[in-house]
């Protein structure tokens, strides 16, 4: 900038460290120390901001996506569960889980239903007379599933996957448990917690059912896509033997969708 203060000295600021100046304020800006601790003072706080900026942009991608899908998921069953109630109440238990009939037929078992919708099926299984604790988390569906199937062997819990924190679910408490079409709303890297928690409910040498929604994740309803091959891996890593129970239509008739169902034996 030597040219400047050979053009027109008024414009020329020398800014250079320890620059000579009558000034004293100027003297201790351009100290070589003062310019030193200055430009690390501005590194530091950049490195702050960014590691700000990461952290919010970490959360936001992870636990406010999750909690928002979850909280859409459940939005959605309260304000349609009237109209999801006519057709899922029009399945029958033997139709939709042929494969458990006989097995469930006699009463007398501790039973864990997770994501129980209208309650069709702990309504059935305290028909036949055993204890069901059914898991749900939306009110609406709740409240609808109480009027439903008013019936005193079944406690209604408000809990979700995969934490299902609650007084009533005790561990080692469940002779089976039940998670029908709920497993796509569990967000991807909560499966394997949610896979512990089933386990550390269950008996030991008892069984979970769950089953595998395939198609087309629906986003309205904050549900994320679930691969089989994925979620047997994340079962045997978390302890399960596990026996596939077969391939399934659509129970509510969407060309579209289909089931895999999984059998999970706590091996322990
Ligand atoms: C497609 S419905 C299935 C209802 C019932 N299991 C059936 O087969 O008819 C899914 C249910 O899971 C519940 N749900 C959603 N997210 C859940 C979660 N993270 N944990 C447990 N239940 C959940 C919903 O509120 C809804 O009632």
């Amino acid at each position: 900038m030597q040219w400047l203060k050979a053009v027109d000295e008024s414009l020329y600021v020398d800014a250079s460290a320890n620059a000579a100046s009558s000034n004293r304020m100027e003297r201790f800006v351009n100290r070589n120390k003062t310019v030193r601790s200055l430009f690390s003072l501005m590194l530091l706080w950049a490195a702050i901001c960014s590691m700000i900026l990461l952290a919010g942009y970490w959360i936001e991608r992870t636990w406010l996506r999750n909690m928002t899908q979850s909280q859409t998921a459940i939005a959605y069953y309260d304000q349609h569960a009237a109209t999801l109630a006519d057709s899922y109440e029009a399945v029958d238990f033997a139709h939709a889980y042929p494969f458990l009939v006989d097995r469930l037929q006699a009463g007398g078992l501790s039973i864990l239903d997770i994501g129980a919708g209208t309650g069709r099926d702990a309504g059935w299984l305290a028909d036949r007379g055993h204890s069901v604790v059914a898991v749900e988390p939306s009110e609406g569906m709740r409240n609808l599933a109480k009027r439903l199937h008013p019936h005193s062997g079944i406690v209604w819990v408000p809990a979700q996957l995969p934490s299902l924190e609650h007084q009533a679910l005790p561990d080692s408490h469940f002779d089976f448990v039940l998670a029908n079409a709920v497993w796509m709303h569990v967000p991807p890297e909560s499966r394997p917690d949610a896979l512990a928690r089933i386990g550390a409910l269950l008996k030991p040498n008892s069984s979970a059912i769950v089953s595998l929604r395939i198609g087309p994740a629906d986003p309205q309803r904050g549900m994320y896509s679930v691969d089989p091959s994925e979620f047997v891996q994340q079962a045997m890593d978390a302890g399960f033997d596990v026996t596939p129970r077969g391939d399934f239509p659509d129970v509510l008739g969407r060309a579209e969708v289909s089931w895999k169902v999984y059998e999970l034996i706590a091996a322990n």
